[in-house]
């Protein structure tokens, strides 16, 4: 399979790449990324020679046109994706997200006329706005639409596109909505990384408000083996939601990183809130596990989380050089 990755230098897509390339020696990977802020050559420095890696935007029809005439299939990750820079200035958003979606659906739908072009189209539990705290409800497939950030209207609205042009023009495209991801190679901007590299560099954590939101965790591992399944046995037209049962609030998550890293509890700073802070998110991904006999691997987040604070104790290269800046302007914002 000749497969291409937009978004493959980026937290998610640089997992799912590093992963295809240690166990299915069968497909051949181009990487279309344009290295923004977020993506990283570093991130696949050790898969270097097994793919091909293009420095190129999603929206640039030509690069995207050709890359897709020389492709089976596409996995399309490629996004800005954090809610506080969308908050600050939404235009990269609405370009990327929703110009470079339709980008790829343009090429996919213009190749498909001589050569099938299977599509999966990566996309975000944010997009059914959110829950309360205190009700049993989780996401499902049928949830409606209720996006709350410039990020998360963005993301909907790539997903109409998607669904649009499976239904009008017939393109073979699976989309799947996944919760919040943790792991290795995730930008220190990120709730996660953000408080271990602060403790790593002698800085105190940010909780923004009280740390009473909740998060439904899954390890990145786990959301690119499910994409995986999707690819292969998804039923084009068809939307999986992505979790794995890893309800947490943002508090909990917080004081397990300070007792894991051997501080105490209450060993960090609450911060300005982020504008419409969505409450809660949960997942049922009960169709992905029933129809298509997934499986997270990685169901212990205490050990899990472990596991990736000693990633970036151990890769301090990989995110040093960026930490200052991220932290400045997280200051400027009173966050
Ligand atoms: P990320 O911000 O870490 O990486 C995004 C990548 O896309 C970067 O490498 C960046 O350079 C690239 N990119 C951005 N705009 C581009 C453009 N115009 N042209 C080419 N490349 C461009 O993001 P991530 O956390 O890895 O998320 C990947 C995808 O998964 C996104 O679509 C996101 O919405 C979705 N998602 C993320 C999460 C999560 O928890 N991180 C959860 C569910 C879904
Ligand atoms: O749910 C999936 C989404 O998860 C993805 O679509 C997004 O791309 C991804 O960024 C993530 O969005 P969140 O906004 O949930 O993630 P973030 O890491 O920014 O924040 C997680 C929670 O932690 C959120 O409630 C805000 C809070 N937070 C965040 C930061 C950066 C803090 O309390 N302190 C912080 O310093």
């Amino acid at each position: 399979m000749r497969l291409l990755v937009t978004g493959g230098a980026g937290f998610i897509g640089a997992n799912f790449v590093r992963a295809t390339v240690r166990e299915r020696p069968d497909v051949r990977v181009t990487v279309l990324d344009s290295l923004t802020y977020a993506g990283s050559r570093e991130s696949l420095a050790d898969v270097e020679a097994d793919i091909r890696l293009v420095e190129g935007d999603i929206t640039d029809a030509g690069v995207v046109g050709t890359l897709v005439a020389e492709s089976d299939a596409v996995v399309h990750f490629a996004a800005e994706t954090h809610v506080d820079n969308a908050l600050a200035d939404p235009a990269p958003f609405v370009r990327s997200n929703v110009v470079g979606t339709f980008t790829i659906l343009e090429a996919v739908r213009h190749r498909s006329a001589t050569k099938p072009v299977r599509l999966h189209h990566v996309s975000t539990d944010e997009v059914y706005g959110d829950l309360t705290l205190d009700e049993p409800a989780r996401f499902t497939e049928s949830t409606p639409y209720n996006p709350s950030s410039p990020y998360s209207a963005t993301k909907a609205a790539s997903d109409m596109l998607v669904r649009a042009w499976v239904r009008s023009y017939g393109v073979a495209a699976t989309l799947s909505n996944c919760s919040n991801n943790y792991g290795p190679f995730q930008h220190v901007e990120k709730f996660i990384p953000r408080q271990i590299t602060n403790i790593l560099t002698g800085r105190r954590p940010k909780l923004y408000g009280t740390g009473a939101n909740v998060r439904d965790w899954i390890h990145v591992d786990d959301h690119n083996s499910a994409v995986w399944r999707v690819l292969t046995d998804g039923a084009v037209g068809r939307t999986y939601l992505i979790g794995a049962d890893g309800e947490r609030d943002n508090l909990s998550v917080m004081r397990m990183i300070l007792r894991l890293m051997g501080h105490s509890p209450d060993d960090f700073d609450h911060v300005t809130d982020r504008a419409g802070h969505d409450l809660r998110y949960a997942i049922d991904a009960t169709p992905l596990r029933d129809e298509l006999g997934w499986r997270p691997g990685h169901a212990d987040f205490e050990a899990g989380l472990r596991a990736t604070i000693e990633w970036y104790r151990d890769n301090e290269s990989w995110w040093g050089p960026i930490k200052d800046a991220v932290e400045t302007a997280y200051e400027a914002r009173q966050q």
